[in-house]
């Protein structure tokens, strides 16, 4: 059902105000952006669309045909719910974050959710729910956002109101994405632009459904990680403006205070960096097979250096690197479970993707999801 249909449905009019944000696919840069490093990613075709109309009292309704709760509160009582309501953080986020910045918002309003993008398979429903919000935000309350204000508030949200410390990778893709393309980020820079995709290659995109109640504070403790190795280094070497920006030497340098941890980590930005560098310029030269070499020592990466791996995406991206047509593999996203994202030519069809599975099956004794994505267009208002 379409966001405007099931806005009809649940609230008896027609919306005044329409947007949609697609999903997102980290195709390499593992864990760079809040380090201010280089990463690629892509907007996928399938989306989030939220219908909006605002009221005449300061009452918000969120309801999402995601969601058995339907979300209620008021303009002056925006705060960040847990349990059933807490997919409202999305949407009520951005709300707060677009106020802060200026917009001023006097009435309450009716917002409607409608996903053919799936939650919770690491393609980041989160990231489009907001951008979507805040364009229809944006459309109702006359607030002047582009692209790059869309993707920073959109992190706002995530980092200030749902807690989570990411980067800009998921919001910037989606915000950015271009049919075709993929987005390169600057995230020291906030600078976004995109490439071609490589000709004739596919992504498909197996989910572990590995659902982890830690996952969050995994990836917070990942990022204070990095935080602190920037502080080590940075003291070491006062003109390092980043963790990404740092050698191998320096972190050798400070290997004793860094312990053995932190070096890893450090060591796995400084080279996950080289590699989107190189992997910049094989894309350039339409060298897809050093792409994908790129991609599948990204992973492996991830898995020894940063550690934010697991069996199930290990596993997947073992069974999927042998079978023809695929230049690389690779974790996609925050890691400790969530999805592999594999890079192929034609040859690789649902025929090779159902081997992939089949043997996940064996192993674990559950069937993966399996998606194959094309890539999609950026965030905008209907
Ligand atoms: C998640 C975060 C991003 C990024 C990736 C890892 O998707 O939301 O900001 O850090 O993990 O690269």
């Amino acid at each position: 059902m379409t966001a405007q249909d099931y806005f009809v449905s649940r609230f008896n009019s027609a919306p005044q105000f329409a947007a949609r944000a697609p999903g997102r696919l980290e195709f390499i840069g593992n864990h760079l952006d809040y380090n201010g490093g280089p990463v690629l990613g892509a907007a996928i075709d399938r989306y989030v669309t939220v219908a909006l109309s605002l009221r005449d009292d300061a009452k918000i309704v969120l309801a999402s045909t995601a969601q058995d709760a339907a979300v209620e509160t008021s303009l002056d009582a925006v705060a960040p719910a847990q349990g059933a309501a807490s997919w409202g953080n999305y949407p009520l986020g951005m709300l707060k974050v677009m106020r802060d910045a200026g917009m001023s918002a006097n009435r309450g309003f009716n917002l409607a959710v409608a996903n053919d993008l799936p939650i919770g398979a690491g393609l980041s429903s989160s990231a489009a729910i907001e951008l979507a919000t805040g364009y229809a935000l944006a459309a109702a309350f006359g607030f002047a956002v582009d692209r790059k204000s869309i993707a920073v508030l959109g992190r706002a949200a995530e980092n200030t109101f749902v807690g989570m410390p990411c980067g800009i990778l998921d919001q910037g893709c989606s915000a950015f994405g271009k049919a075709g393309a993929l987005v390169l980020i600057d995230c020291a820079a906030n600078e976004f632009s995109t490439k071609p995709m490589p000709q004739g290659a596919h992504f498909w995109v197996f989910n572990t459904r590995k659902k982890h109640a830690l996952i969050d504070s995994f990836y917070a403790t990942r990022n204070k990680e990095c935080r602190e190795s920037a502080a080590i280094l940075k003291n070491a070497n006062p003109a390092l403006p980043n963790l990404a920006s740092a050698t191998e030497a320096q972190a050798a340098a400070a290997a004793a205070e860094l312990g053995t941890e932190r070096h890893k980590r450090v060591l796995h930005v400084v080279r996950e960096t080289a590699r989107v560098r190189d992997t910049i310029a094989a894309l350039d030269a339409g060298d897809i097979a050093r792409v994908g070499k790129n991609l599948t020592a990204s992973h492996e990466s991830s898995r020894d250096l940063f550690e934010n791996s697991c069996a199930e995406l290990d596993f997947l991206v073992e069974v999927a690197t042998v079978l023809p047509g695929v230049h690389g593999a690779r974790l996609s996203g925050g890691g400790f479970g969530g999805a592999v994202m594999v890079l192929t030519d034609a040859a690789f069809g649902a025929a090779e993707a159902n081997k992939v599975s089949a043997r996940y099956a064996a192993r674990f004794g559950n069937l993966p999801s399996v998606f194959h994505a094309q890539t999609g267009d950026g965030a905008k208002k209907l």
